[in-house]
């Protein structure tokens, strides 16, 4: 297997194990940084090669989860992909159902827009940190509209079997959000496959690329049934013909495109989306299953509490270490050159395609070594 490690200049003098946050910036991914700063400098104004890179991020992200590219918009962030969705649905009088172990920003819009339409709304509850899948059969009802779930959670790993949910809230006549932003890039991920309406993910966890741009699929079949209210010019079907008193929205999913897109982030985008894809997402899946597993056996053989599943299959690479005081513990490791991501009581321990075993080791050694400290 290559090594990656020389591609990441920041692993000369840090450990980096905090992907489930921010991954470490390829070579390739900051040259494209500078690309576009000597666009501005030597073009000073180049639209169409901004647009093209643009679109060249979102059909590689488009190939990177099995759709069509026409079925993906651009937007800044997963939260303005769930607002703009929960926007364009009609919800009075039906149910929405999202999960405990969702990011806030999930839960946090759909009890922003039900100030505006009058739906009820369901938590799922996780046990020991899991959701067991009979919740969906529980929870999901013929009344629900929409049914909002993390493919992986950001606490802890967990990861859920999408193709078996997406058959349960289907056969209730529910539509199906996910938020893949803890699994895209290290999980393959085909939407066709498992039947999947909505799927959203940003560029700054797995997809190894920085924060400001966010991706939504939306089924074809649903965006053009669907009459978005957050929208923008570049959701428009002929964008350029400055129509001011005229509304039509684009194909397929390009409606819930808004104004400019964020050209930089376009730029890294695509640069990141490249790099995942020359690498192979099987090739990826498979040395983050092996670091995932080595994570859990060598983090139980030192005695550490997990609060992510044992289990690999329903695992994804970041793993949960209980620490109390976890902020704190990020802190210390900091100090000690590592980069690992706090959340709640845990330091998550999310390696990436760059990582070895040496790096887990070596940071689990210094979480116990530090735990007296946090755990007081
Ligand atoms: C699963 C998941 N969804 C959403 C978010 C937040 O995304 P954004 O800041 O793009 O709204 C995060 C951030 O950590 C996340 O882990």
């Amino acid at each position: 297997m290559k090594n990656y490690r020389n591609d990441f200049p920041i692993l000369e003098h840090k450990t980096m194990l905090s992907s489930c946050s921010q991954s470490a910036m390829s070579k390739q991914v900051l040259s494209s940084l500078e690309d576009y700063q000597k666009s501005l400098v030597e073009s000073g104004m180049d639209w169409e090669r901004w647009m093209e890179i643009t679109n060249l991020a979102k059909a590689k992200f488009a190939a990177l989860i099995n759709c069509n590219p026409s079925e993906v918009a651009i937007l800044g962030s997963v939260s303005d992909c769930i607002s703009s969705i929960l926007h364009a649905l009609p919800l009075s009088g039906k149910e929405v159902v999202t999960t405990e172990m969702d990011f806030p920003c999930i839960g946090q819009s759909i009890l922003a827009q039900q100030k505006r339409q009058n739906f009820n709304v369901k938590f799922i509850p996780s046990e020991d940190n899991i959701i067991p899948i009979d919740h969906y059969k529980t929870y999901v009802t013929e009344d629900t509209a929409i049914t909002c779930i993390p493919h992986v959670s950001f606490y802890n790993g967990f990861k859920q079997d999408l193709k078996a949910i997406s058959k349960i809230v289907h056969a209730k006549g529910s539509l199906l959000f996910v938020d893949a932003y803890q699994s895209a890039g290290s999980v393959s991920i085909d939407v066709k496959r498992d039947n999947i309406d909505i799927l959203v993910a940003g560029m700054q966890k797995y997809l190894l690329g920085i924060p400001g741009i966010a991706f939504m699929y939306v089924k074809k079949e649903l965006a053009e049934s669907l009459e978005p209210s957050t929208i923008g010019w570049f959701g428009q079907k002929d964008i350029f013909s400055f129509q001011f008193s005229r509304l039509e929205y684009g194909e397929s999913a390009q409606r819930f495109n808004t104004g400019t897109p964020p050209v930089i982030n376009g730029y890294v985008a695509n640069a990141a989306l490249d790099y995942i894809l020359s690498i192979g997402m099987d090739t990826i899946e498979e040395r983050l299953i092996t670091l995932s597993n080595f994570t859990v056996q060598e983090a139980l053989n030192r005695g550490l509490q997990l609060h992510s599943p044992i289990s690999i299959e329903n695992k994804g690479p970041s793993t949960a270490i209980y620490c109390g005081n976890s902020s704190l513990m990020e802190q210390l490791l900091r100090d000690k050159g590592f980069i690992l991501s706090a959340r709640k009581d845990v330091i998550r321990l999310a390696p990436h395609i760059y990582n070895n075993e040496d790096d887990i080791i070596r940071a689990l050694d210094t979480i116990k070594f530090l735990l007296p400290k946090t755990l007081t």
